[in-house]
């Protein structure tokens, strides 16, 4: 039989504590109140309970699938990452760096989930109520079904959701609660894989669609998400440079949808705002003349990008050259200049080399590698490339351009944002007609070079 030990509460805020002392968030305020001891007995330890509910095993064929339940959150961004909308009773986890708009992100979709599906529960262990209702109102975010509570303890949180019986519980963030029956401090991989535990038993047994915020540590990233991930059926990431407004959410686990999609959005005035068409957004302050500068076409998920890449290439001072690389893979720039230098005949080893996807961008395909290896080119040669022409391409090591996945929406997306021409790899071409538009296929790198910075 376990023992039963204290927790500390404050009687002013209520906040719980596993250790004596004052109250850390009124000593924030000025006032320093005492945490009052609390007896808690344990719940029987972590008694374990198959969330599954199997039964006897069945043939495939005979096995009833419970109908798509799906609630839309109303943000098509997240709508589209989720894989079409929330599943009832998943567990869904966001990750990010603090202050990239996790909770922002999950108060807006808590709009929408509480005027459409039912109660939402939102429990801040890191927020005041205050503070939570002051983003709100800045938001304009006010239905009456929305149910905020600030509380780290678990077990309250537990006994809330099954008197308010919510369709949609958010816990913010998982680092922030606790249960006072381990010995271990929030935040503590024990405790968060625990309460991971205990919200994926809620959430499958009262069909609760449930997020759960986790914050990535830069250093310590033990305790972060990543001790949840093989746990939930969704893990979703939201990244973005903190200097740039744009924002990126993407799926890297997901048991109802693909993980390639990714939903994009500004961060504002008004909070998030998604972006629609990420293309002209990205390529809204691109120079115009300027060598160094290339479109490339990234594809996420099934989606194009068009992004700005630009390299600068210039006389290195002394000693070995420098490569400072922004937005893409390293080795990978490393590698295209040996190309270029190999292939083509650019003496890049006594250049300096930077490389930069303007705007914050990423770009993680190989068909970015040819307009890598032409923004360095033009920069080179101080010649810019024509501004109505995009350009893809894998380059292999002998300096070949090999041919990239989806050819036909990635020109469909250039046609739309208003190019003209595309240099695409020669090997895309068999057995196509017509394309949107000006459409050259080249074979090398030094080929592609010469169609676009002459000979
Ligand atoms: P937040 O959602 O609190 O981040 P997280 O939960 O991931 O830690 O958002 C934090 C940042 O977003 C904060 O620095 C302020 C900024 N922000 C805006 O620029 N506009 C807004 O409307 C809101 C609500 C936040
Ligand atoms: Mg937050």
């Amino acid at each position: 039989m376990a023992q039963e030990r204290s927790i500390y509460r404050c009687q002013e805020c209520g906040l719980a504590a596993p250790k004596p002392g004052t109250c850390p968030d009124c000593a924030r305020l000025g006032s320093y109140v005492q945490l009052v001891e609390e007896r808690v007995r344990p719940a029987r330890a972590a008694a374990r309970v198959s969330t599954l509910g199997a039964g006897a095993p069945l043939p495939l064929g005979h096995i009833r699938v419970e109908g798509g339940e799906r609630e839309v959150t109303g943000i098509g961004e997240l709508d589209r990452v989720l894989g079409g909308g929330v599943v009832k009773g998943s567990l869904v986890l966001i990750g990010g760096d603090p202050g990239i708009g996790k909770s922002t992100l999950l108060l807006q979709a808590s709009r929408a989930l509480a005027e459409r599906v039912g109660p939402v529960l939102y429990v801040s262990g890191e927020e005041s109520a205050g503070q939570v209702k002051l983003r709100a109102e800045r938001l304009g975010i006010a239905p009456p079904l929305l149910y905020f509570m600030a509380e780290n303890d678990l077990q309250l949180v537990e006994r809330h959701v099954a008197e308010l019986r919510p369709r949609v519980l958010i816990v913010d963030s998982i680092q922030a609660v606790f249960l006072p029956t381990l010995e271990s401090a929030p935040g503590s991989v024990s405790q968060v894989r625990e309460c991971g535990a205990r919200l994926m038993m809620l959430a499958k047994r009262a069909g609760i669609a449930t997020f759960l915020v986790g914050h990535v540590t830069k250093e310590g990233t033990l305790a972060g998400p990543r001790v949840l991930e093989h746990l939930v059926d969704t893990v979703l990431y939201f990244e973005g440079e903190r200097h740039h407004a744009y924002r990126v959410l993407r799926a890297v686990k997901n048991r109802f949808g693909s993980t390639n999609e990714i939903g994009v959005f500004e961060m504002g005035e008004r909070g998030l705002v998604e972006v629609t068409n990420p293309s002209s957004f990205f390529l809204s302050e691109r120079p115009k003349g300027a060598s160094g500068s290339v479109i490339v076409s990234s594809l996420e998920g099934t989606r194009p990008l068009l992004l700005e890449l630009q390299a600068l290439v210039t006389p290195a001072s002394f000693g070995t050259p420098r490569r400072t690389v922004l937005g893409a893979d390293y080795n990978r720039v490393c590698l295209l200049l040996a190309v270029l230098e190999k292939r083509v005949g650019f003496p890049l080893q006594s250049q300096d080399a930077f490389v930069n996807v303007a705007g914050g961008g990423r770009v993680s395909e190989p068909a970015a590698d040819l307009g890598i290896a032409l923004a360095a080119a033009s920069s080179y040669l101080d010649r810019p490339v024509r501004p109505d022409v995009v350009v893809m391409g894998e380059v292999g090591l002998t300096g070949e351009v090999r041919a990239v996945a989806a050819l036909a929406v990635r020109l469909k997306e250039a046609a739309a944002l208003g190019f003209a021409a595309a240099v695409v790899p020669q090997n895309n071409l068999a057995g196509h007609s017509s394309y949107p538009l000006e459409v050259q296929g080249v074979g090398s790198v030094e080929e592609a070079v010469k169609v676009l910075l002459g000979p």
